[in-house]
């Protein structure tokens, strides 16, 4: 797992084309748009009111998280400190490094949460629990 914190982790403003009385287009390019490679793209949805997703962290993986449709907040915590991002526009994502814990929150009725992430599944490299991902990240300071 990587050294990294907070402040590592940020939205990015993705392009919108915009055509008249058509709705809208954003586009992510591998290489230009996002800081690694896409190998994976999944979707969250039909989140009932009031549940939680993520609760915890990867290893080596990066992710940018979209909301797709509607709202959503991601709690960022890297063991010291925590940020709550807003995520409620398709043209913003926002950029998870690995070694942070996440958790996504306040869903709105009917959002999708889009993440393109930087690998292919692998449950070994998640940390479900928060006691081991604190222990983790003291091993690296
Ligand atoms: P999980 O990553 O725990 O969901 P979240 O963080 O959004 O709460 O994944 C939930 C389930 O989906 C789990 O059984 C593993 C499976 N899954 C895959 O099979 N492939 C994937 O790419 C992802 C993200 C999850």
């Amino acid at each position: 797992m990587k050294k990294t914190n907070i402040f590592d982790c940020f939205v990015l403003e993705l392009n919108k084309h915009h055509s008249n009385r058509k709705g809208n287009i954003s586009v992510v390019e591998n290489g230009l748009t996002v800081p690694f490679d896409v190998r994976r793209v999944y979707y969250i949805y039909d989140v009932p009111g009031g549940e939680c997703r993520g609760g915890h962290a990867h290893k080596d993986l990066y992710q940018l998280i979209i909301a797709a449709s509607g709202s959503f907040d991601v709690v960022v915590d890297d063991g010291q400190s925590k940020k709550i991002v807003s995520l409620n526009r398709p043209y913003h994502g926002l950029l998870v490094v690995p070694g942070i814990w996440r958790e996504l929150v306040n869903f709105s009725s009917g959002s999708v949460c889009l993440v393109l992430a930087s690998e292919l599944y692998d449950k070994e490299d998640y940390i479900y629990d928060y006691q081991t991902f604190l222990n983790y990240k003291k091993c690296l300071n």
